[in-house]
């Protein structure tokens, strides 16, 4: 490691490995794996795996499935062990981690499904103490864990060592945590359907593996990320005390990095390169945490936070704060589609060509008015050619009540008309449900009524911002169609769905998310198949004069110095745009991500991130809004 990569993680508890992407940190990681294993073959001896579920390995077990088909790596010396189990489900369960591990990797390999250990949820209260030691024992007997592989939930836990797990525990039954059990809520379609205990490996039983490698991709993991790998330990924080371990390696992409220290703050950590990028992120860093205006910042606030050097090179701190503000201020504009016949020199978006064709993508429909509402509504008041294209059905998310009553409603308006047929489907419809259980899957029938729900509602959002049902496209890409929470996956047939839209729209502005975003979600994929497609695009003729804007995703927002375009929104505006996000009726009962948000309800924690923007600008010193939706302008390169 060269001299000054340790000056830079001199803050770092734990050796701590930025990828670009999630793809080369499960392809080194898998390849250690198959080193060893191939080792421990040709010595005629086992190799002890602890495995983890989740999202995050997913892409390790892929890789892992590659190296066994493509080239012939063998799993007959390999034993498992899997950090948990939720207590009551059994291996036949769509949610259980048992039935996980058989889809996505043991089913696919050569182990000895004997020596491939999943703790058992389904043993009764009474057996669990023993069950667990005996659990400790067989890792034991086997020789003890060579390499772990870990996950890590937004509590910090890790298996489901909820905070309060101490680095001495062991295999054990406990209580899942509130935040665990809503990030478990799209799986199990709703929390409450999520079970409350659980059977987990302790932290003491990980730290006894010779080697840890935990995992961790996008943003959503960046927070925890930080305060695991630069904290105290502190059992509220489980995975800290994996910084007693002597040969742990954290393995993370970009998004999951960005708030460590050498990525977010790298002045307060060693000589940086004052780029225009990284200026602004430090002096708008710098206002922030001094309460300050940017105009009115000075000397010793440049000093005392580790900006001597920019001072230095580039000051006084008053002309650097004047461009600061101008470049801030220049973020800000009315007109999303561009102004036109004004001067664009110094606005986000280019005047020409007006109107404009803008193309907003939704991953599912309630992220377009949730995340752009007001902006969507501005582009078409403005004259633009707007079009909203859904690109996911979204029925994933639709609660079976909600079914429920729509097919009701089939049934009561066929059978009130005596229409026999539409009623028999109506009874069809009753029957698949009824007969699917708690967690089975959606018969296709279901699936298609629950799509239809989310079309309803999508049209209804949609006219309160003012668009016609004709401006609204649904694509229903097949990858989610074919699929169900953490096993998507993406094929020609969507990226040519998609191609065929740019090409029918040829858009001149783009509106997108699920950049950063966990590459297993839904976002996620959408980008992917977004990228993936204008890459099929590249000789045509309008991407020429095509920009991306990014918007940041549901119940999240862009840091200010990430935002390239600011779009305010007036009272009624704002007013406006939760109007549209209240009629995504199956959807109410969805609740956002941390913990503070916990209160809120969809429309209120909108309100509150559009005008917590405003705020933050009001704060910088410009003008005050009542709210702002904001963009990243994305490089096509
Ligand atoms: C669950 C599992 C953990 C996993 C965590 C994060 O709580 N018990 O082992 O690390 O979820 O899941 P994901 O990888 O889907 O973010």
């Amino acid at each position: 490691m060269k001299k000054e990569a340790f000056e830079f993680c001199q803050k770092e508890r734990i050796g701590t490995t930025v990828y670009a992407g999630a793809k080369a940190a499960c392809q080194d990681v898998a390849k250690e794996i198959a080193d060893l294993i191939r080792t421990r073959a040709n010595e005629n001896r086992e190799v002890v795996l602890g495995l983890a579920t989740g999202s995050t390995p997913v892409g390790l077990y892929r890789e892992l499935i590659r190296m066994h088909t493509e080239e012939g790596l063998s799993f007959a010396n390999v034993v498992t062990f899997n950090l948990d189990e939720y207590f009551g489900l059994g291996g036949d369960h769509p949610e259980s981690y048992r039935k996980f591990m058989n889809e996505q990797l043991f089913s696919h390999i050569d182990i000895d499904p004997t020596k491939a250990h999943v703790p058992d949820g389904t043993i009764s209260r009474d057996d669990v103490f023993e069950s667990c030691q005996n659990y400790e024992q067989a890792i034991q007997e086997a020789g003890g864990i060579d390499i772990q592989i870990l996950g890590i939930g937004r509590t910090g836990h890790i298996g489901f060592n909820e905070p309060g797990s101490g680095p001495e525990s062991l295999t054990r039954l406990v209580t899942l945590d509130g935040l665990t059990r809503r990030d478990a809520a799209r799986d199990f379609l709703g929390e409450g359907n999520v079970p409350r205990h659980a059977i987990t490996m302790g932290v003491g039983t990980i730290l006894s593996a010779r080697k840890v490698y935990l995992l961790a991709w996008g943003e959503g993991k960046a927070s925890i990320i930080a305060k695991t790998v630069e904290g105290e330990p502190t059992d509220n924080i489980p995975a800290t005390f994996l910084q007693s371990h002597k040969a742990c390696t954290f393995c993370v992409d970009q998004a999951a990095a960005s708030q460590l220290t050498r990525i977010s703050h790298p002045w307060l950590v060693g000589p940086v390169e004052w780029t225009t990028e990284t200026t602004r992120k430090a002096i708008l860093w710098l206002a922030r945490k001094t309460g300050k205006s940017l105009l009115k910042l000075v000397e010793e606030d440049y000093n005392e936070n580790g900006m001597a050097d920019l001072l230095l090179e580039q000051g006084p701190a008053y002309g650097l704060n004047i461009r600061l503000f101008n470049l801030t201020q220049h973020t800000i504009t009315g007109w999303p589609g561009g102004k036109p016949n004004a001067d664009d020199t110094s606005r986000p978006e280019r005047a020409e060509p007006t109107p404009k064709r803008s193309l907003i993508l939704s991953p599912e429909p309630l992220d377009d008015v949730y995340c752009l509402g007001g902006t969507i509504h501005r582009l078409n008041t403005h004259g633009n050619e707007v079009a909203v294209a859904y690109q996911t059905s979204g029925d994933l998310a639709v609660p079976d009540p909600e079914a429920r009553q729509a097919i009701e409603m089939l049934i009561d308006v066929a059978t009130s008309r005596g229409h026999a047929d539409e009623e028999k489907y109506g009874r069809r419809l009753e029957d698949d449900l009824n007969t699917k259980g708690n967690f089975g899957f959606d018969s296709e029938n279901i699936r298609h009524l629950k799509g239809v729900i989310r079309r309803g509602e999508a049209r209804s959002s949609s006219r309160t911002l003012g668009l016609e049902p004709i401006q609204l496209k649904f694509l229903n890409l097949p990858f989610y169609q074919k699929g169900r929470y953490r096993n998507f996956v993406i094929r020609d047939e969507d990226i040519d769905t998609m191609v065929n839209l740019l090409n029918e729209v040829e858009p001149h502005q783009i509106f997108a998310t699920g950049h950063g975003h966990d590459p297993l979600s839904v976002p996620a994929l959408c980008f992917e198949v977004l990228i993936r497609a204008l890459e099929k695009c590249r000789e045509t003729d309008w991407l020429k004069d095509c920009w991306v804007w990014l918007y940041r995703g549901p119940g999240t927002e862009w840091d200010a110095h990430d935002i390239d375009m600011a779009v305010p929104l007036s009272p009624g505006e704002l007013d406006n745009k939760v109007q549209g996000i209240y009629q995504h009726q199956t959807q109410r009962s969805q609740q956002p991500g941390s913990s503070d948000q916990r209160s809120l309800n969809l429309w209120n924690l909108a309100r509150e991130i559009n005008s917590g923007t405003a705020e933050i600008y009001d704060s910088l010193g410009l003008a005050e809004y009542a709210a702002i939706e904001c963009f990243k302008r994305h490089d096509l390169g």
